[in-house]
């Protein structure tokens, strides 16, 4: 079934990067035992020869603009300092005092002139090399013939966003991402920023959080409030590398849902947002995404905004990418979700769920983002003050909405019911092809010497 390709059609006629077909990759009908759900042998495993050899997004460029601004992002047992370098280029460093091992950075965020370890106050430039070691006549000369640096990781931009990777030999950033690089970059995220980010922890391997977000055949069950306004059978590629996507229309009703015909109050949201009066709208639901991705474009030509480069479906609908291993990236024109499932230090059952919103400040009088996006007037959309971090801790709920604590509570559930005898492993349906394409991509992997 190709039914999404009747979801797009391309204005200007000319070639567009979303129309690229992927490639036909068949993982076949296999069950993976669920031991990769909860085994601790299994997760230390994955650390060594997924995490340690992949490309993970550490932190949006937004987060590192000028020279001495730095990130720090943790994953698993491991902490890094994402840091833009005097000269302009992004560097990144393990967050580990070379002297006795101290974490060097606490804060999530910062500009600094160098760094400064807490223990005993040796000093690093950005790049990492040591500046000063405190009473330095105290140490005999071998000792401080080792090296006295931080220890640094490869570190790569794209579409706006920092990766690092704990692999020194891993392939270039740009030829990894190429299979959906392009479509990334359409979006200009390295012109948005951070307006906002929580971060909370979840009662669930990173799996789970990553197969949750990856299918929209749960939309029904677990969030029937979505159905009045978006479809969930979609369309779904898959890709090399683990990465895949998915398009999840919006303003129109699911094929489950009864009434195909009212503009209901959630499709009425959605036509304000997009600048039309539901009070005079006189279409019915199955044409109100039609004339969303048609407001949007004569809008966008009021305030000079290039959109005559996004499809239709980019404009109305939520254009879902799993980047390989534990991101999702949720791609509007206005705005970008990051999603980050992020492993636990030693616990296979639980994980963090990072995210955050990066919206592109439009300084035009009357123009707001979408009320979907539940960024409210207290937030500062002008990109000129970096939120801190809203964090909570397991079993709290997260706030972040009530579709994502709806799943906040699902997942210690399927966590729970995943570790037991009676469960013989995951059967995934063809709504599910991206939950197969990742856990295949992660198998292979796992398989390597
Ligand atoms: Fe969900």
């Amino acid at each position: 079934m190709n039914y999404a390709y009747r979801l797009w059609n391309v204005h200007t006629g000319k070639a567009h990067p979303f129309n690229t077909a992927a490639p036909a990759i068949d993982h076949g009908t296999a069950r993976p035992t669920p031991d990769r759900y909860f085994d601790k042998d299994f997760a230390a495993a994955e650390w060594e020869k997924v995490f340690a050899k992949s490309w993970l997004i550490a932190c949006p460029v937004s987060d590192i603009r000028e020279p001495g601004d730095f990130a720090k992002f943790d994953i698993g047992p491991e902490s890094f300092i994402i840091v833009r370098d005097q000269d302009g280029s992004i560097k990144a460093h393990y967050n580990v005092c070379p002297h006795r091992g101290a974490q060097i950075v606490l804060s999530d965020h910062g500009s600094v002139g160098k760094f400064s370890c807490p223990f005993h106050s040796w000093s690093f430039g950005l790049d990492g090399q040591n500046i000063e070691v405190t009473d330095r006549e105290t140490f005999q000369p071998g000792v401080l013939c080792h090296d006295l640096n931080l220890t640094s990781v490869r570190c790569e931009e794209a579409a706006g966003l920092v990766f690092i990777s704990m692999d020194p030999d891993i392939q270039p950033l740009k030829e990894w991402l190429a299979p959906i690089l392009p479509h990334l970059e359409l979006y200009e995220i390295e012109k948005m920023n951070v307006v906002q980010h929580k971060r909370s922890d979840w009662g669930s391997n990173w799996k789970g959080g990553v197969d949750a977000f990856a299918e929209t055949y749960h939309l029904h069950a677990i969030h029937p409030q979505t159905q009045c306004l978006m479809d969930d059978r979609t369309h779904i590629d898959v890709w090399p590398g683990g990465f895949s996507r998915q398009f999840v229309p919006f303003a129109q009703p699911s094929r489950r849902f009864e009434d195909q015909e009212s503009v209901n109050p959630g499709i009425q949201m959605m036509l304000r947002d997009a600048g039309i009066d539901p009070e005079t709208f006189t279409g019915t639901a199955k044409e109100t995404r039609e004339a969303i991705q048609n407001a949007k474009r004569e809008r966008a030509a009021r305030y000079g905004l290039d959109y005559e480069k996004f499809s239709d479906t980019q404009l109305s609908d939520s254009c879902v990418y799993s980047v390989f291993p534990n991101a999702q990236i949720g791609l509007h024109p206005e705005a970008v979700f990051l999603h980050r499932f992020v492993p636990h230090a030693t616990d296979p059952n639980q994980f963090t769920y990072d995210t955050c919103i990066l919206y592109r400040n439009i300084d035009a009088p009357g123009f707001v983002p979408p009320a979907w996006m539940g960024l409210g007037a207290e937030v500062d959309l002008t990109g000129d003050t970096r939120p801190d971090i809203v964090r909570t801790g397991l079993g709290e709920p997260p706030e972040l909405g009530e579709v994502l604590d709806q799943d906040s509570e699902l997942l210690p559930i399927v966590q729970a019911g995943a570790r037991s005898r009676g469960f013989r492993g995951p059967l995934w349906s063809d709504q599910e092809a991206r939950l197969r394409h990742f856990h295949a991509t992660l198998d292979a992997m796992m398989a390597a010497d």
